[in-house]
């Protein structure tokens, strides 16, 4: 028994180091360790051994099914080894590489995280509110007068819900607007939020889309005047467009900012000379103002303890008067078309 237990080792050892592939290992365990298996029968003769020596045969049967279970696994690693050096041998490390297609942030993606960050190094804290919001954010705490044509459906879209008894009927926001609001009624002054975020209106053309994005500033705190708003806009069009570009405010009219202001740059084109894109040498980037007393209560701030402004910006028109992008049509950023959008 002891010398036949001794030869199926050798023999099952040399064959499986033989094996060229893992289906022939199995085989040979079956072959040797199966339920019929060569050892597995010679272990069932044990018992008919003399008692005196089965404890020493037993012994030896074992370390033979040790053995061999041993030899099976390191050879596994052995054919993994060699079929990877295979793999390997066959790669031509001069072929040039074949790289897989690499995306990159949308235009308008990239903006906002440039206006947040410009923002951010002066103290302004990102924060974004609802798009879907009741008319008394976005119109009614605005100071908007019931019959003021921005509140027509022709300006804004409105949701087919039931009007909330105190907040009026519910819409999409047609301005960042409301973000005053509701800031104010979650901070106290000091408050120098900015909140970007999308817009929804009736109107598309080269220069207007259903749908876009505005960033709008507030600052709320003791002894806030103009000249705090104007610092602002000067440090953000220097800080977006560069050194050479000029800002300027120009008297207008917003219902929830008293004095109201139009915000125009100098053309990158002519630099404020005036051309053919142009004309005067100056192009509107948005609306800003000092906040209406009426707003500041509505927000629950004392309008006699404190004073703001504000601003709204949109993103999409400050990224295409940026120097050097010419893009004719506004709607060209959400036409997904990738010969578009990979130039950038
Ligand atoms: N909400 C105004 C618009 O969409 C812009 C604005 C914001 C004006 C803040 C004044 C203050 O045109």
């Amino acid at each position: 028994m002891e010398e036949e237990l001794i030869n199926l080792k050798n023999n099952a050892v040399s064959l499986i180091l033989d094996v060229k592939n893992k289906e022939e290992l199995e085989e040979i365990k079956l072959q040797f360790l199966g339920r019929s298996g060569a050892l597995t029968t010679l272990i069932k003769e044990l018992p008919k051994i003399p008692a005196e020596k089965r404890k020493e045969v037993g012994a030896l049967a074992n370390e033979v099914k040790q053995t061999i279970e041993e030899t099976i696994e390191s050879q596994i690693t052995n054919l993994k080894f060699q079929t990877s050096k295979k793999i390997r041998a066959k790669i031509d490390i001069t072929n040039p590489a074949v790289l897989p297609p690499l995306g990159h942030l949308h235009l308008v993606t990239q903006a906002i995280e440039e206006i947040t960050e410009i923002f951010r190094s002066i103290g302004f804290k990102r924060v974004r509110y609802p798009e879907v919001e009741w008319d008394w954010y976005a119109f009614e705490a605005l100071n908007f007068p019931p019959k003021h044509p921005a509140r027509d459906d022709w300006e804004t879209f409105f949701i087919d819900e039931k009007p909330h008894s105190k907040y009026g009927p519910m819409i999409l926001t047609p301005q960042t607007s409301n973000g005053q609001i509701r800031e104010m009624e979650q901070t106290k002054p000091p408050i120098r939020m900015l909140d970007i975020a999308k817009c929804y209106r009736r109107q598309s053309d080269v220069s207007h889309a259903p749908m876009f994005h505005q960033f709008e500033g507030l600052v709320v705190d003791s002894d806030i005047s103009i000249a705090h708003l104007k610092g602002v806009l000067d440090f953000f069009v220097k800080s977006y467009f560069g050194e050479k570009r000029k800002s300027r405010i120009r008297p207008y009219h917003f219902e929830f900012t008293e004095p109201s202001f139009e915000v125009d740059i100098t053309c990158g084109v002519c630099l404020g000379s005036g051309c053919k894109l142009c004309k005067e040498g100056w192009l509107e980037m948005g609306g800003a103002g000092m906040v209406h007393p009426n707003v500041l209560r509505n927000g629950g701030i004392d309008p006699e303890k404190y004073t703001g402004f504000a601003f709204g910006w949109g993103v999409e028109r400050v990224l295409m008067m940026k120097e050097g992008l010419k893009i004719d049509d506004l709607r060209l950023l959400y036409s997904n078309k990738l010969e578009f959008l990979q130039q950038f």
